[in-house]
């Protein structure tokens, strides 16, 4: 059972990342952070709250930062995940008791100088580690491991011809997580692009009893209708239950951090003696198959 921590700015795909974490024994959520990218930090913290308990968890919630390192944010989400960030479909208001007065970059901090090391599970602009990271490199021996969704690395970006979502909100955290002595797991556009679902897929979402499913098949209608490319962040959270259905390659990650037009591009130098295992490939039909069957074991 591998404790993890899950850094989020749900967006759609961040959703059904936490519901597939929330749904999976083989995981313990012990906290998630928000951060500003998708939507604003604001809406961020509140929609975790919402997806958590619609998905029956009491975890703690810590609010993260509310502007990236590197520039101002902006996030745009009408047109991929909806003013709301999740659709705009109406989730039921999370009750009291998440949500927590504690920063995320301090949290972060703290439980990584508990004993028994955690697992990170980076979903958006890589703010609140990098901060935790300025403040107190030292908690770098305290993660066991960290799984980040980001980067391109032979296939185009998304939001420039180079350069992927997370880390063009904030190259500058970016470079300073990959500088790190961090043990990191990077799941790029390039696998996360191949996890296109099949329409036959989301009837059975719809049409099951779990409340939580058919939320997700709701956003899903949403995410299409949108720009919707592939399932990114559930990718993280399926790399931890079923490592033996990706294919990784060991490489070094550098970030563009100055040049304009190539901001937040990830440069990968494949070499046996990397320090960052790139997952460049999933068998699209397991995670399916295990992304549908968890989510609707959900209430
Ligand atoms: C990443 O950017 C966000 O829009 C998604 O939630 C995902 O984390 C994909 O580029
Ligand atoms: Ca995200």
């Amino acid at each position: 059972n591998t404790n993890i921590i899950i850094d989020t700015d749900p967006g759609i795909d961040d959703a059904i990342a936490l519901l597939l974490a929330a749904a999976s024994p083989e995981l313990t959520l012990t906290g998630v952070t928000t951060v500003g990218g998708n939507v604003s930090q604001q809406q961020a913290f509140i929609n975790a709250q919402k997806i958590l308990q619609a998905a029956g968890k009491r975890v703690p919630v810590y609010r993260g930062c509310e502007q990236a390192i590197s520039r101002p944010l902006k996030p745009d989400t009408e047109v991929i995940n909806g003013q709301n960030g999740l659709g705009d479909i109406d989730w039921p208001e999370a009750k009291p008791g998440l949500a927590q007065s504690t920063n995320a970059v301090d949290f972060i901090i703290t439980r990584a100088q508990v004993n028994n090391p955690v697992t990170l599970c980076m979903l958006g602009p890589l703010t609140n580690l990098a901060l935790a990271l300025v403040i107190n490199p030292d908690i770098a021996a305290g993660i066991h491991r960290v799984v980040i969704m980001g980067g391109a690395l032979k296939v185009s970006g998304n939001v420039s011809a180079v350069a992927e979502f997370n880390f063009h909100t904030d190259p500058v955290a970016a470079d300073i997580v990959f500088r790190s002595p961090l043990n990191i797991t990077l799941c790029p556009l390039d696998v996360t692009e191949t996890l296109k679902w099949r329409d036959g897929w989301l009837e059975p979402l719809l049409r099951g009893e779990s409340k939580a499913a058919q939320l997700t098949a709701e956003m899903l209608g949403f995410y299409r209708a949108g720009e919707g490319g592939g399932l990114h962040d559930p990718v993280v959270i399926a790399s931890l239950i079923k490592p033996e259905i990706m294919r990784t390659r060991p490489c070094d990650i550098h970030i563009e951090t100055r040049d304009e037009g190539l901001e937040g591009q990830s440069r990968a130098v494949w070499s046996d003696s990397g320090k960052v295992r790139a997952v460049m490939e999933a068998d699209v039909d397991t995670f399916f198959n295990l992304l549908g069957e968890r989510l609707m074991s959900l209430p």
